[in-house]
């Protein structure tokens, strides 16, 4: 892995910005500037992510593969950047980054660096899936232009790498060995303890929005269909029920607020608001979108085969 994400390095030079766009609407012009110049605001976020995963790993190869995918990240984010001034032809409006996404930011980088790892993990990879499977894709053809496929053709290749990794991150957390380790380890002072679940509550407050303001909403116009972002759900879901994963105490958190919502009309009805904003989606995501066979089939693959799948998904 280390040695692809050297041979796979591209520099933001290597696209050529100097076409002029398809005609487009004035609506459509506006949409897709705020989706790029949003794009490079969560692009430096994931980058800040895996600045916190390579402080969080004592593995030597492991950081340098972090250490890349930073460098990725900033370059997707320039990438985005150049895009949107690339497609900011009218100069209809002042463009700026979703507030949602302001507000989110320090929050999320606060609770990859005092959360356990796995529970960082977790968001990291829901995140990646959701931004690679639904939205650029999405987003991407609903721009049908030359200058947005060639970008997203160099990100995507770098995405790649990135899910493939997060999903051996899943494995490494959820192994017996990982578990062993986490039940010797002396428990945190409590200041640290304290600044975790501040952290915390901070992602459930601040997400909800972040996640309708920057993913949901530009969701249902770029695919009103919603079958990209119920495919990306399905990723996540079926992950978090796969044999090891399924026995975290966060995973069995969230699982069990699914289950409450989904299956027990009272709680859905006395605590429903609480726990879509807990979960940070809706009801159409919240509900179980595997069947039975597709859990089983996770159940026997690898963890690489997973996510292999899941970026064969985003191509089709
Ligand atoms: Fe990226
Ligand atoms: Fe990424």
């Amino acid at each position: 892995m280390l040695d692809k994400c050297r041979r796979e390095q591209w520099h933001i030079r290597d696209l050529d910005f100097s076409g002029t766009p398809r005609p487009m609407s004035r609506s459509d012009e506006i949409a897709i500037v705020q989706y790029f110049t949003d794009m490079a605001g969560i692009e430096r976020l994931a980058g800040a992510l895996f600045e916190q995963q390579r402080k969080n790993t004592s593995d030597v190869v492991l950081r340098d593969i972090f250490e890349s995918f930073v460098r990725d990240e900033v370059r997707h984010a320039h990438a985005a950047q150049l895009l949107a001034d690339y497609y900011d032809v009218h100069h209809y409006k002042t463009y700026q980054p979703n507030p949602a996404l302001t507000r989110f930011t320090p929050h999320f980088v606060a609770a990859v660096k005092y959360l356990s790892p796995e529970i960082a993990n977790t968001y990291i990879t829901s995140g990646e899936l959701i931004l690679d499977v639904a939205l650029l894709r999405s987003i991407n053809d609903y721009v049908g232009d030359e200058m947005s496929e060639r970008a997203m053709e160099l990100i995507n290749r770098d995405e790649s790498r990135h899910i493939a990794v997060d999903f051996h991150m899943v494995e490494v957390y959820s192994s017996p060995e990982y578990q062993e380790l986490k039940r010797r380890r002396p428990a945190q002072p409590l200041r640290v303890r304290a600044r975790a679940a501040w952290a915390f509550l901070n992602v459930l407050y601040y997400g909800a929005p972040f996640f309708k303001g920057v993913f949901f909403e530009p969701m249902r116009t770029v695919d009103p269909s919603g079958r990209r972002i119920r495919e990306a759900f399905k990723r996540i879901q079926i992950l978090g029920v796969k044999g090891e994963v399924r026995k975290h105490p966060f995973s069995r958190f969230m699982l069990g607020l699914q289950d409450a919502y989904n299956e027990h009309a009272l709680a859905r009805l006395l605590f429903g608001r609480l726990i879509e904003r807990i979960l940070g989606v809706d009801a159409a995501l919240i509900a179980r979108l595997y069947s039975t066979d597709e859990a089983r089939r996770a159940e026997r693959q690898s963890f690489d085969e997973m996510a292999q799948e899941a970026l064969a998904a985003k191509l089709a």
